[in-house]
């Protein structure tokens, strides 16, 4: 089957990732454009008078609006129970997101709703979020567990991060991140949690059934320290989960350095690095990934995202979706946040959702670019450009969502 995509103003030929330097600032746009999908693949794209014979595709008519990647969402805890909007008005009221988890709110909060929530329940709950966040063009997630904190309901979590995969046509990626907090039956002996959660039989399953192919740890005061974060990563990897990590977000531990000597595939958050940690960044593999969401959500310092893709690092974008430190959902919605709080420009934010943010999900050779060959998950947008976008603040241009060569979402 084939298709064809015409009449595009501007189409971002997002080269596959990771991208740094100028090809991160300034992405290559093809004006007057046309692009043609193959079965799941992009098969050309280019200027439209030069459009090869395509017989009997069928044409989709972008109606002068801007073709992009799909984005990819490569941070969230979008499966979650409950809601925690009682912490938020505590927070207003003075109260910080450390002291809210430090006396058995916050996360812990999430945990008890979650395990009290079947299977059924959770699905039912985090399902329409996914949907919301297709809708605004968000073609790949990446979704932890890390509210169940037990082997039972941690299964539970990956194994409904599953079925919304299969009930939408969103590509869900699933990360045990069951190092996000020491649960209360583990309070003061969080070596023995951790030796629980890495029982060897327990990480075989997970990748067998492959619920997960990635592994993160909250490192912080009030979660993992430093020696554990370590032990936690190592051992997933050797499991064949790949390290991510939330390092330096509140205060900073030193887990930037240590997943970058790690080879974790990211290290995710960054409020707190100092130099030498943008240093470590670039000795290494490791994709950062910033959330200004959580600044925003929190009313807490962002990352220098600046000085990293000034220091030509891949940086990724994402929004970290969650009941507690940042609840939206838009990716769109973020890549203005990047723009007006991490000075990052439209085209930077769109690069950093889409090539780098696939770099961060092991994925930049199938997804993430417009390039031959990729997977045609492409959005049409009704906008002219993709300053537009970022700048019509909280608007959703979105006429075509396009998932391996295939319309799923049509709001034109
Ligand atoms: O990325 N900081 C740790 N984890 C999440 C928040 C989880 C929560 O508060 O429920 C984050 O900010
Ligand atoms: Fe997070």
């Amino acid at each position: 089957m084939k298709t064809l995509i015409e009449n595009i103003a501007q189409l971002v030929a997002v080269p596959a990732g990771p991208l740094a330097g100028d090809v991160f600032r300034r992405p290559p746009v093809v004006e007057n454009a046309a692009l043609l999908i193959e079965g799941e693949r992009i098969a050309w794209f280019g200027v439209r008078k030069d459009t090869p014979p395509h017989g009997d595709a069928d044409v989709i008519d972008a109606r002068g609006g801007t073709v992009v990647p799909g984005l990819i969402d490569c941070h969230t805890h979008v499966v979650y129970a409950g809601s925690r909007e009682n912490e938020f008005e505590q927070r207003i009221g003075g109260a910080s997101y450390i002291e809210i988890l430090e006396a058995g709110g916050g996360i812990k909060s999430s945990v008890r709703m979650l395990r009290a929530a079947s299977e059924d329940e959770l699905v039912a709950q985090s399902l329409p979020r996914v949907r919301r966040m297709l809708e605004c063009g968000v073609t790949t997630i990446e979704a932890k567990s890390g509210y169940g904190l037990s082997p039972e309901h941690e299964f539970k979590t990956l194994r409904a991060i599953r079925r919304i995969a299969d009930e939408t046509p969103v590509e869900m990626i699933g990360t045990y991140l069951a190092a996000h907090t020491i649960p209360p039956e583990f309070e003061g002996r969080a070596d023995a949690y951790l030796d629980q959660m890495l029982d060897k039989a327990l990480l075989r399953r997970l990748v067998k059934e492959g619920l997960a192919e990635f592994a993160d740890v909250f490192c912080e005061r009030g979660a993992f320290n430093l020696e554990q974060s370590r032990r936690f990563l190592a051992a997933c990897k050797e499991a064949a989960l790949r390290p991510k990590i939330h390092s330096e977000q509140i205060t900073r531990t030193g887990a930037t350095a240590m997943a970058c000597e790690l080879g974790a595939v990211s290290a995710d958050h960054l409020e707190c690095i100092n130099d030498a940690d943008i240093e470590a960044l670039k000795r290494s593999g490791t994709i950062p990934v910033v959330l200004p969401g959580c600044s925003f959500f929190l009313g807490s310092p962002v990352a220098p995202a600046r000085k990293l893709i000034d220091a030509d690092l891949p940086v990724a974008l994402a929004t970290d979706v969650n009941p507690g430190s940042c609840t939206i959902e838009s990716l769109p919605l973020i890549m203005s946040m990047a723009a007006t709080m991490l000075k990052m420009t439209p085209m930077e934010s769109l690069v950093a959702c889409t090539a780098n943010a696939a770099a961060a999900l092991n994925r930049a050779d199938s997804l993430g670019a417009i390039a031959v060959g990729h997977q045609a998950d492409l959005l049409i947008l009704d906008v002219p450009n993709v300053n537009r976008w970022a700048y019509n603040v909280g608007v959703n241009p979105v006429a075509k969502v396009l998932k391996a060569g295939r319309v799923v979402v049509d709001r034109s």
